[in-house]
């Protein structure tokens, strides 16, 4: 048993809703075997558990652990490829990297280096799409194993507009994905999630059949994209001649429920929005991926109106690996659309808001008794810049913000899982 002090900064409801109030900040933390037992005040808890060894963050913000909530791994090399936009971006940079994974090797390398980063970026969860390798499944679950990380991911699956060498079929994607779900689904802490691309790359048959796996295991995700840029809307409506809309394409083979988690989600019709809402599924905000490719703007009132939001880096579309990065891009779009987020709904939104994406808010994303000990301890002054306009705050989400909008891995002083002190597997100074 240990006890952790520092801020402890927790969420008792949703800051969209309730605004700021919903955010706490305590001065203790204890955890054992791997769980929250406890937060509060620090002389209570060490009077309640006077057997518990004590470490001191001081200043230091303990939280929960960030959760990247749209990642694809495979791009990890590919990130920051310069000049082109999402269809382009893809035929250029993506597929022929992505072909590589054929080679279990590089799959386990490049695997091993996606989750080095985005740990050292204070990122404890992430899910994430592979490659329609079978073997690029299985070298990602094994990495996470290894780190004792709670990942969901699964075979990205494609059948159409794809190199040959990128193509399987509705009925090798089904297999595939099937066996995969088996072996890997609820081993340790780790979750398979169904996933077609997206509908430009998968035959209405092979949708049909992911449609029909994931009706057959109520317990898991499916992650896909939504609705990311105007030219991708236009093919999908040319490809799909009989949909009413993007949506449709999915909703119609069902591929639209809870646990149905969307990424971008940007240009969405009025029935796509009430439909979103009403099947109770999730959309996944990219605000760097949104900028870099040219996507678009986020409209972030579909939290005030009760949609499951989560936040994701979305590399290697997205330019960055840290969550910081991508609350402050998350802000910035915010103020382009009239519609500033206040720190706490940005903390919100990588921790609490991603977790509620995945359907996992009952275990990680937030400090509260019985949840698993996924933490990060960040430092509000970590470089000088950010010191000398931290050190003026008179509360902590002035004394906050600054690292929100300027910091990086060196903000991030330590991460737990599952409570204990993260080791470094290759990364090693
Ligand atoms: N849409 C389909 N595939 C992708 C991808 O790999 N990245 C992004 N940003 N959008 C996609
Ligand atoms: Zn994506």
């Amino acid at each position: 048993m240990e006890i952790l002090t520092g801020r402890v900064l927790h969420f008792t409801a949703d800051p969209f809703l309730h605004g700021p109030e919903a955010a706490r900040i305590d001065e203790a933390v204890v955890i054992e075997g791997g769980i929250i037992r406890a937060v509060g005040s620090a002389g209570a808890l060490r009077a309640a558990y006077p057997q518990a060894a004590v470490s001191d963050y001081g200043d230091a913000v303990i939280s929960a652990g960030f959760i990247d909530a749209h990642v694809h791994y495979p791009q990890t090399a590919i990130i920051a490829s310069w000049g082109k936009r999402l269809i382009d971006w893809l035929n250029t940079y993506t597929f022929p990297e992505e072909i590589r994974f054929a080679d279990g090797d590089y799959a386990a390398d490049v695997a091993a280096r996606h989750l080095d980063f985005v740990l050292d970026n204070g990122t404890t969860s992430v899910c994430s799409f592979t490659t329609i390798h079978p073997g690029s499944v299985d070298a990602y679950f094994s990495a996470a194993q290894t780190r004792g990380m709670r990942i969901y991911a699964g075979k990205t699956c494609m059948d159409r507009n794809a190199p040959d060498a990128l193509r399987d079929t509705a009925r090798s994607a089904y297999d595939d994905s099937a066996r995969l779900l088996s072996r890997w689904h609820g081993v340790d802490r780790l979750s398979y999630v169904i996933t077609p691309r997206f509908s430009p790359t998968s035959t209405p048959e092979q949708l049909e059949a992911l449609g029909a796996l994931w009706q057959a295991n109520p317990g898991t995700l499916m992650q896909t994209h939504l609705s990311e840029q105007l030219d991708e809307i236009a093919w999908v409506a040319d490809l799909f001649p009989d949909s009413r809309d993007y949506l449709d394409t999915y909703e119609s083979v069902g591929l639209l429920g809870k646990g149905a988690v969307f990424g971008h989600a940007i240009h969405l019709t009025e029935r796509e929005r009430a439909r979103l809402i009403e099947a109770d599924a999730s959309v996944v905000h990219c605000p760097t991926s949104n900028t870099f490719i040219g996507s678009g703007m986020f409209d972030m009132r579909l939290a005030q109106e009760g949609l499951r939001v989560g936040l994701a880096t979305d590399t290697g579309g997205g330019s960055n690996f840290s969550m910081l990065r991508t609350m402050a891009a998350a802000y910035e779009i915010g103020q382009l659309r009239g519609t500033p987020l206040h720190p706490s709904q940005l903390w919100w939104l990588a921790t609490q808001g991603s977790a509620r994406a995945l359907r996992a808010e009952q275990q990680i994303g937030n400090i509260a008794a019985g949840m698993e000990a996924d933490l990060v301890i960040v430092d509000l002054a970590s470089t000088p810049a950010i010191a000398q306009a931290s050190c003026r705050a008179t509360d902590i989400w002035q004394a906050l913000f600054p690292t929100i909008m300027m910091g990086d891995d060196r903000a991030i002083r330590e991460v737990r899982i599952a409570g204990a002190v993260r080791s470094r597997c290759r990364n090693e100074p």
